[in-house]
């Protein structure tokens, strides 16, 4: 397996472009499932995620076309669900990534049935898709979970219902959205998620023919429609990207532009670490992140759903605080076991308490680099944060999980001085 070697302590100097949303492409894709039209997504990166969803989806009947002509020609995908050949999604590439249960409320929607592997357990917690399916079956769906499968029926197509969400979940907000815009009659979701990713999400169904309104709020009303066509739709910046190099050149105390990505996508983020003395300000096509303070101060965090502090940051907010002076209380208020970086970053000479869902972090001057690996995609990154502050050299096992989430990670920061590389399997 891959690793990363990295030699820490110099400052991160220069530009990182910033790609497209992730957890925005993902859902995305699978919106191509609702028409038999074609929906060409732009900005879309280059990870293995999105070409697990792509395989997913193929296995669905979709044609799914990277690269057609033109600039810029590799991050833009062809969906095509003409005829959907499979309504079933296996065991096998659902274990690989949980968000291809986001098929299920489409395929149900467009071809009255689906059976989707359930999830099973994920390295940050036990995460259930209980509110995806009591959600669609407020919607008609008659579910049966058998063999390890959700099996979904409505013959007769859905119809429109209210569904209050007990409690705030992307992915089943997400879900019910896609279903609803072809169910009959009218939805309303109520607490849903807020997520700029749902945003841009309803914006590309309504550019399909989708009725939705109240876009960007926790009350979503969707007036079902007969079919939707294709579109054409640009993914939005991802934030979490935009955060973690905001964060590793925060730690390094350095000086970078993120192109391609906007301010108002990592507002909180920006308030808190204005406390913690890092300034980040609005720029031509995207944002600047510099230190004014010689010393980084301790802040409290408590993630929270969007507009608040997002749990897919918190790792590397840790890894940051762990060179900060004084005491930093991290509260993980969306995962139950998202803590799993903790006793890599302790390897590194970190001083980390802790207690439940929150983390003591109190600051040591400097962290020294160390092996370390990890079991999800943040928390490896966090280590990559900590490997670039930390003195000496930081070897990152596991690489294939950076892989799920950052396009090109080593050649973005090398490209700002970081003493960077991979080392591949054997080499
Ligand atoms: C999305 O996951 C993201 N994934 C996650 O990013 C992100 O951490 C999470 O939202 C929260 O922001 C994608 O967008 C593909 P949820 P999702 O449903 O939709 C509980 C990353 O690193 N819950 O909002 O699965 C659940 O267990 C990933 O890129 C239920 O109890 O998250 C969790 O505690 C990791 N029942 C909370 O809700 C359900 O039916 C929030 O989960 C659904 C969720």
């Amino acid at each position: 397996m891959d690793k990363i070697c990295i030699k820490g302590g110099v400052p991160l100097e220069g530009v990182i472009p910033i790609g497209g949303a992730k957890n925005a492409a993902l859902p995305l894709m699978v919106a191509s499932l609702l028409t038999s039209e074609t929906l060409t997504l732009m900005n879309v990166p280059v990870l293995a995620d999105i070409a697990t969803m792509a395989n997913l989806l193929v296995q669905h009947g979709v044609s799914v076309i990277r690269g057609a002509e033109g600039a810029d020609s590799g991050h833009v995908v062809e969906l095509s669900a003409r005829h959907i050949t499979s309504s079933t999604a296996p065991y096998d590439l659902v274990r690989k990534m949980r968000a291809s249960v986001l098929v299920l409320g489409p395929l149900v929607a467009r071809c009255g049935r689906a059976r989707v592997s359930l999830p099973g357990g994920c390295a940050i917690g036990p995460r259930p898709v209980d509110l995806h399916i009591k959600g669609l079956q407020r919607l008609g769906a008659e579910v049966e979970l058998r063999e390890g499968y959700i099996d979904a029926r409505a013959p007769k197509g859905l119809r429109g219902a209210e569904i209050a969400f007990p409690a705030v979940s992307v992915g089943a907000t997400e879900n019910l959205l896609m279903a609803a815009s072809l169910a009959e009659g009218e939805t309303q979701l109520i607490n849903a998620a807020r997520e700029p990713e749902i945003t841009d999400l309803a914006e590309c169904l309504v550019a399909m023919g989708a009725r939705i309104d109240g876009i960007g709020t926790d009350r979503l009303s969707i007036l079902g429609v007969p079919r939707l066509h294709g579109a054409t739709h640009s993914v939005i910046p991802d934030r979490i990207e935009t955060g973690t190099y905001i964060m590793a050149a925060a730690a390094t105390n350095g000086e970078v532009r993120l192109t391609g990505t906007r301010l108002d996508l990592v507002a909180a983020v920006a308030r808190i670490l204005e406390g913690a003395g890092v300034e980040v300000a609005a720029a031509a096509d995207g944002l600047t992140v510099r230190r004014y303070a010689e010393r980084l101060e301790g802040v409290d965090v408590m993630t929270e759903p969007y507009p608040g502090f997002p749990t897919d940051l918190q790792a590397q907010i840790m890894a940051l605080m762990t060179i900060a002076d004084g005491a930093s209380m991290i509260t993980e208020t969306i995962f139950e076991n998202r803590f799993m970086h903790v006793p890599e970053l302790a390897r590194m000479g970190a001083n980390i308490n802790v207690h439940g869902a929150s983390a003591l972090v109190r600051g040591v001057p400097r962290l020294m680099g160390a092996p370390v690996m990890a079991t999800d995609l943040r928390a490896s990154v966090s280590l990559v944060v900590a490997g670039l502050a930390a003195a000496g050299e930081t070897v990152i096992n596991r690489v294939y999980h950076l892989d799920r989430g950052y396009e090109r990670l080593e050649e973005k920061l090398a490209g700002c001085n970081a003493r960077i590389e991979r080392l591949r399997d054997g080499a």
